[in-house]
């Protein structure tokens, strides 16, 4: 007799990108404190990794770049992705949840939401809860408003929190040169400093989509879409750590078609006519001695995706 039964995995390994906000306009803050944007997301060639292993009880280990200052507690956000699928399908099993970190901690490239984007995709096929993408999307967005992006991956229109997403058309790859900081900055301490910064000026509620960067998506010219880069959180950033102003001077200065801090940084992204011009560019920048880490990464990146 045939069996339909299949014995589930002790062990299941998924990644997922970091992103990088190609624009990001942001209106004034909502009653629930946050802010409503419009800002264009692209998934670059940076992931994080997770492997789940069957446990007793939800755990988690870490290794990797700057591991020593992720959370191992219950607010590693892994941790929160890993018991919000087990109490919403009433699952009672544990997991141990190792994350192998390559995206910067607290560097404006969503790192963190990365590893519960792929800790849900992880979790849901170790315990063969079987949820669908849109039952993943739903869970990602109680999780944080950088969660569902991590999901979806490629180029994205983030609408409401930034958790609200349309698929954005793309020509060909864009190549990026990552300039990272190493002491990273608070979200939360970068949209209060924006509110400071803005003191009373007319900010439009909701803010409109960014036409200029969907055009330069769409004709795959990186020197269009170069000079269309913007940040509105860009000027909060450089007010909380000054020093960012010089990693844009000096890529600018290395040829780099445009620069824009990522999020709400400190990672600084300087966009490349190609592969080699952007080794090019991280060479200069390295020897400039401006940033403490440099990163090549290639975007458009898919979404959180099991691993064989
Ligand atoms: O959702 P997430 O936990 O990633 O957001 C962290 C914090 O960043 C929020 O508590 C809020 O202070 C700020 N934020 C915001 N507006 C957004 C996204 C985040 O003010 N659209």
């Amino acid at each position: 007799m045939t069996s339909a039964w299949v014995e589930p995995p002790d062990w299941v390994r998924a990644h997922a990108p970091a992103k990088i906000n190609l624009s990001l306009r942001a209106g004034s803050p909502r009653s629930d404190g946050y802010h409503p944007l419009v800002t264009v997301f692209q998934a670059v060639s940076l992931f994080e990794e997770v492997t789940a292993t069957a446990d007793d009880d939800v755990r988690v280990t870490v290794s990797g770049e700057q591991a020593d200052r992720v959370p191992t507690d219950e607010s590693n956000l892994a941790v929160r992705a890993a018991r919000l699928l087990a109490r919403r399908a009433g699952i009672t099993d544990g997991v141990h949840l190792h994350l192998s970190k390559a995206v910067p901690v607290a560097g404006g490239m969503a790192g963190g939401s990365a590893d519960a984007a792929a800790t849900l995709v992880a979790v849901d096929e170790l315990w063969g809860t079987g949820a669908s993408r849109d039952d993943l999307l739903d869970l990602a967005r109680e999780l944080g408003a950088d969660v569902p992006f991590a999901l979806v991956g490629h180029t994205a229109v983030g609408t409401g929190r930034g958790d609200v997403l349309t698929p954005a058309m793309v020509r060909g790859e864009f190549h990026w040169v990552l300039a990272l900081s190493d002491h990273g900055l608070s979200t939360p301490a970068v949209f209060g400093a924006l509110d400071r910064l803005r003191d009373g000026a007319h900010v439009e509620p909701n803010p409109e989509a960014d036409v200029a960067v969907m055009q330069a998506l769409r004709s795959g010219d990186p020197h269009q879409l170069g000079e269309a880069l913007h940040n509105d959180l860009e000027p909060a950033a450089l007010h909380l750590a000054p020093r960012l102003a010089a990693v844009q001077a000096a890529a600018r200065d290395a040829g780099a078609l445009g620069v824009v801090v990522s999020g709400s940084g400190p990672t600084v992204a300087a966009l490349a006519r190609s592969e080699s011009h952007a080794k090019i560019v991280a060479t200069t920048l390295t020897l400039a001695g401006v940033a403490d880490r440099l990163l090549v990464a290639t975007g458009p990146a898919p979404g959180a995706r099991l691993l064989p």
